[in-house]
């Protein structure tokens, strides 16, 4: 609500002195210009810290650093504190920079979201995850404040949540995030996906504990049946995490989860998202992605007002 409340020009509070510090160790457009165009029209102001421009951070306590990396997030959590009001972080270990992923940890280990989390221990100021291994929060609030843009309520409205078909195994922060948020604000969610792309099932329960209601549904166009929302996304296969050439191969199998006109038409003439970036004709199609029932770019822009709410609620409470 305030997020929709700044967008509409009320109540933006001016916050000249205040700096955020924004970590970078992935690729990000979105989530960095939000942060940066938000902050400035907060009249705050921004650091930008891309990981390759700095040193090497070890996160895990009490090691013995003779390796290459040459500082502890114990005192970057600290100095930072000092320098800034407000510190924001992504770091996501899957890298999918390379034909195939890589990543040197085991699930059960990336789950642990250790990056976040340490910093967090550590800051003595508040931390925002700009995406980890397992959450993608700011998406999941900028996607909630567009439902509500258009659809005005959650409560008993159909969010379909659809994987997707792409050529390389992604992080499962986002469709976590995008599953777990409107299920507790009262969406009725079903998360399409073939049999092996099932989500964490931690996740979940942290959603169904919430008192959320979310179902699994392996027939794509079943799915789509009655939806308000359809939030399409790719994933990596949990069943096959690590072993990225079976994977590889296993995923070939779903090109078909495109999401195209044919299945949109089976809807209750839904909206579509997508957290972009996008692959076009290979996750959707361009008549679905430039139909006026997408909401891809709004989706986009309300990560700049949601994010600035985010600011301004954080810093209220410290
Ligand atoms: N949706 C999203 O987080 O975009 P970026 O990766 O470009 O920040």
């Amino acid at each position: 609500n305030l997020a929709i409340d700044f967008k509409n020009g009320k109540n933006i509070p001016d916050l000249k002195g205040k700096i955020l510090t924004a970590i970078f160790s992935n690729p990000s457009l979105r989530t960095r210009l939000s942060f940066e165009s938000g902050m400035k029209k907060l009249n705050g102001d921004v650091n930008i810290l891309n990981s390759s421009d700095s040193w090497e951070f070890e996160y895990e306590d009490a090691v013995i650093m003779n390796g290459s990396k040459q500082e502890h997030i114990k005192e970057v959590a600290k100095v930072i504190s000092r320098y800034t009001d407000l510190i924001a972080l992504r770091k996501s270990d899957l890298m999918t920079k390379s034909s195939f992923a890589t990543v040197s940890d085991s699930w059960e280990q990336l789950k642990k979201d250790e990056g976040i989390n340490q910093l967090a221990k550590y800051a003595d100021r508040p931390v925002i995850n700009m995406e980890s291994n397992m959450f993608h929060p700011c998406q999941a609030t900028s996607d909630m404040m567009t439902i509500q843009e258009k659809l005005g309520i959650f409560k008993n409205k159909k969010y379909v949540l659809t994987w997707a078909p792409h050529p390389k195994a992604l992080p499962l922060a986002t469709p976590h995030s995008q599953m777990l948020l409107p299920a507790i604000m009262g969406m009725d969610v079903t998360v399409a996906c073939p049999e092996g792309f099932e989500l964490d099932s931690d996740v979940i329960d942290l959603a169904k504990s919430r008192g959320g209601k979310v179902v699994y549904q392996h027939d794509q166009k079943k799915a789509f049946q009655d939806a308000d929302v359809v939030v399409a996304k790719s994933w990596a296969s949990l069943k096959y995490f690590g072993k990225w050439e079976e994977e590889s191969e296993y995923r070939k199998k779903f090109m078909n989860w495109t999401v195209d006109s044919q299945k949109m038409s089976l809807t209750n003439n839904a909206f579509f998202m997508h957290c972009l970036p996008v692959r076009r004709n290979v996750v959707v199609t361009d008549e679905v992605l430039d139909s006026k029932n997408s909401i891809v770019i709004d989706e986009a822009e309300n990560r700049m007002w949601a994010q600035m709410a985010i600011i301004t609620k954080l810093l209220e409470q410290n």
